[in-house]
């Protein structure tokens, strides 16, 4: 079964010995070694309920799933008890959106092409003097047959560990384990820990350069090279300054600004998204302005569909980038955007399934807000959280605090990432911008990139807007 030995390290300390040894196979079970169990169960069935349950609360699917097969299952006791399960999963006739399901009379649908049968490894620990359970990884991929990956153990070296090499490849491993790290091939995971490596380093010395009161280091991108990360996450678009569409400008605030605001804290933002490998921060970028200032007008923050945008903005260019200024534009010419869960996410380009019927949110129009940051504080306290787009230079190894990276590092010109400020204030006397990352919630601070606000800093205000909601 798929294992790289990982998961063990964060419930076992011994297990540093295994990595400098390369004694990946059992001498760290002394714990006791992993025995296959029946379907039947009793402990099994109570594990793969609560993978089950845990799974459909973090997907994005619209369907509930459930297991349609236990394929393998072995327990083992590790302070505790963790189960390893694989099985397969399929999609039900039930609707996450619905009233309350409960799961086990939610029937399959018939043809398998709909059913989406995956394969899914569930690790559940069980810790029972606590009474509690945590899933320690879910890995899924379609049950489609596809060449084995080979999964492989963290590379080692020849060579007699120094204490460095034992620390780093600890961080590597803690690393894989966090964010659910495999690589396809030995070279593959020698390649990914040099550049793991090389970024401790670009993270140090983006600590040593900075000017806030910001932590950098290990985030779940650094396995990507610098480049990598751009070509996956960021959004080229945003640079093309020519493609960018007039707005019209946005009538300035009827006050000051106060000293600070936070929209968190009224209500107008919904729970930090994912955008998963698709370059699609403009569409994050775009509903969470308009679900503010749906809220604004309504009182009701609904969850607004990305995936709309990414198949249906031709204006645009799905996964490869896009600009608000366009998106609001095509969401004004499609009749405005569908729920989140109506017209759900899943982070690569379709065809377009929009329906008018489905409509919950409209806008009609759009607007450019000023370029001097007080300004853009006082429209957003009056208004709502405002479209931005920045220079994402720092935030690949964010881990939290308020970023200050030296100007001539952050070139406000260079802008390549679209976010949602939501709020702003000052930390101990260093004001910040509060930004609203689709990133997920793993990254920087619960999904929040904190930003030091004052110096136009990464040319956070350049290209702030709002649509309008009449
Ligand atoms: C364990 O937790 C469950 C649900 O949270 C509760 O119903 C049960 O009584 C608890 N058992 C113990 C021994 O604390
Ligand atoms: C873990 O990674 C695999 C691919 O390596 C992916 O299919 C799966 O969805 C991931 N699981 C989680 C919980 O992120
Ligand atoms: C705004 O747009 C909606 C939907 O297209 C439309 O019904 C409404 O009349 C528009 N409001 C104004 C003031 O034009």
């Amino acid at each position: 079964m798929m294992d790289l030995g990982l998961s063990r390290c964060l419930v076992l300390a011994v297990c540093v010995c295994a990595v400098v040894r390369g004694d990946d196979d059992g001498r760290i079970e002394t714990a006791g070694a992993p025995v296959h169990l029946s379907d039947s169960d009793p402990g099994l069935l109570k594990a793969l309920k609560f993978a089950e349950d845990r799974y459909n609360q973090l997907s994005n699917g619209m369907h509930i799933r459930r297991v349609s097969k236990i394929i393998s299952a072995t327990r083992q006791l590790v302070k505790g008890v963790r189960y390893s399960i694989t099985v397969e999963t399929g999609r039900t006739q039930c609707k996450k959106s619905a009233e309350l399901h409960v799961p086990e009379e939610c029937e399959f649908f018939q043809e398998s092409h709909k059913q989406k049968t995956e394969v899914c490894l569930f690790e559940v620990w069980n810790i029972p003097w606590e009474n509690k359970s945590t899933l320690l990884k879910q890995k899924c991929q379609p049950a489609v047959p596809k060449e084995t990956k080979k999964v492989v153990s963290v590379p080692l070296s020849r060579d007699k560990p120094t204490q460095e090499t034992v620390d780093l490849l600890m961080q590597f491993k803690d690393f894989m384990v966090k964010y659910n790290r495999t690589y396809t091939s030995q070279e593959e995971a020698e390649k990914r820990l040099r550049i793991f490596q090389q970024n401790l380093k670009t993270a140090q010395t983006l600590q040593a350069l900075d000017q806030g009161t910001v932590e950098y280091g290990v985030t779940k991108f650094s396995d990507l090279t610098e480049n990598e990360f751009r070509m996956i996450y960021l959004n080229p678009m945003l640079n093309q300054w020519s493609l960018q569409k007039q707005m019209k400008p946005a009538a300035p605030a009827s006050k000051a600004a106060p000293d600070s605001w936070d929209w968190r804290e009224h209500g107008a933002v919904n729970n930090v998204k994912n955008q998963g490998l698709c370059g699609s921060c403009w569409a994050f970028s775009v509903t969470g302005n308009i679900e503010g200032q749906w809220f604004k007008k309504t009182g009701q923050l609904l969850s607004l569909s990305e995936q709309e945008l990414v198949d249906c903005d031709k204006l645009d260019q799905a996964c490869g980038g896009g600009l608000p200024s366009n998106a609001y534009e095509a969401i004004e010419n499609l009749g405005g955007l569908e729920t989140e869960i109506d017209y759900s996410y899943t982070g690569h380009k379709q065809g377009c399934e929009f329906s008018s019927g489905k409509v919950v949110a409209y806008i009609n129009s759009s607007v450019e807000l000023p370029k001097d940051e007080n300004d853009i504080a006082a429209w957003l306290a009056e208004n709502g959280p405002v479209s931005a787009a920045l220079n994402a230079f720092a935030m690949q190894f964010y881990r939290k605090g308020v970023s200050h990276p030296l100007k001539i590092l952050c070139n406000p010109w260079m802008i390549d990432h679209a976010v949602l400020l939501v709020g702003y204030g000052d930390r101990n006397g260093v004001p910040f911008w509060a930004i609203k990352n689709s990133w997920g919630e793993d990254y920087g601070e619960h999904g929040y990139y904190y930003l030091y606000r004052g110096s136009n800093l990464c040319g956070i205000n350049k290209m702030c807007s709002s649509a309008v909601v009449d």
